[in-house]
């Protein structure tokens, strides 16, 4: 009978492949209904006599099951516990993930560099709106009704009357005189809207404002602030200009600048040598009138303001030949002619 029970015990040991499967088999067992149990029950039935034999083969049997199961709980927790690990085992022959960078656009890229560069010359960025009314874009400005700038084909206007994407960032100035006292020094970036689209226009671009006015500010210092700002964004030991009369309503005297250049290769206009010139910004002394319409009193006060082309320093200073190009959002065209940043 025992040997029978430990026969059984045995074979059903041998498939036991969890420990799920070996706890059942030690509840088929040991459990209150177990089979040892039960024979166990047995012995209040006997007399002393059989007791004795019976009570010791019961218990060896018992120790022996107890013993095994344990064996086998060991052995079975221990290939486990190695199943998971490989399981779980983290390959670290891959090779690592590869962070890409991106980079900056170069309008982004040369934004940075030139709020920079006016820092250092002490000019505070400022940044405002871009929609407008027609005072601060053109009114303010001392643009009169009929200039041609005003005309629907030039400007996007608003439903709202009155409103306007604003065409240039001269806006600003007149925003920054009304917002605060003078003196002002002030660069100010940011997206313009001019109803144009061809090979040199696009609908937006961007522009560069520049103002400082104070009690003393003359031409002599544009000129200095404008040498060393295309030095220091062209990377370059010397950026001679040329100043060219020219008109603006909100500047008198106005002019164009010209900086020096080479555009003996094709391939790129080199800036700051050879002998031949590119007209690169406007600018101007403000025009009194202007600093009437803000409050600033003309007789105390003075001072240049200036105006340039983002896009176009960026297409010279990385040499990107189409300004299209800038605004298509290709991004194998940012990741060639983009900066790290
Ligand atoms: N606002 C002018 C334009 O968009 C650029 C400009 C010229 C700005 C002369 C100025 C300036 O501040 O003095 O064409």
């Amino acid at each position: 009978m025992m040997q029978e029970l430990k026969n059984k015990f045995a074979e059903s040991l041998k498939e036991v492949a969890n420990t799920s499967l070996l706890e059942q088999l030690r509840v088929e067992f040991l459990g209150k209904k177990g089979l040892l149990t039960t024979e166990m029950a047995k012995l209040a039935t006997l007399t002393p006599e059989q007791k004795k034999a019976f009570g010791r083969e019961v218990n060896e049997l018992r120790a022996y099951i107890v013993t095994m199961l344990e064996q086998k709980a060991a052995e079975l927790q221990k290939h486990e516990m190695e199943l998971r690990l490989k399981a779980e085992k983290i390959d670290i022959t891959l090779p690592a993930r590869q962070f890409v960078f991106g980079k900056l656009h170069p309008i982004t890229a040369a934004i940075n560099d030139l709020q920079k560069i006016f820092a250092r010359l002490g000019f505070a960025a400022i940044s405002d709106r871009e929609i407008e009314d027609e005072w601060h874009n053109f009114t303010a400005l001392n643009m009169p009704e009929h200039h041609p700038a005003r005309q629907m084909h030039d400007t996007f206007y608003l439903q709202q009357e009155g409103m306007l994407l604003r065409t240039h960032t001269s806006s600003v100035q007149i925003r920054h005189m009304q917002n605060s006292k003078p003196p002002y020094r002030m660069i100010s970036f940011g997206r313009v809207y001019r109803s144009d689209y061809d090979a040199t226009h696009t609908p937006m671009f961007h522009q560069i404002e520049g103002l400082y006015i104070d009690k003393e500010v003359n031409l002599g210092h544009m000129r200095y602030c404008l040498e060393f700002f295309l030095r220091e964004f062209f990377m370059v030991k010397a950026a001679p200009i040329r100043l060219r009369p020219s008109y603006f309503p909100f500047t008198e005297p106005s002019f164009e600048v010209d900086v020096l250049c080479d555009r003996s290769n094709k391939e790129e206009i080199r800036i700051g040598v050879g002998n031949d010139w590119l007209e690169i910004l406007g600018c101007g002394m403000v025009n009194p009138q202007v600093l009437h319409n803000v409050g600033v009193d003309p007789c105390q006060y003075q001072g240049f303001a200036f105006g340039v082309g983002i896009e176009r320093l960026a297409m010279l200073r990385y040499n990107i030949p189409d300004l299209r190009s800038l605004f298509e959002g290709d991004k194998r065209w940012v990741d060639h002619y983009g900066v790290n940043g």
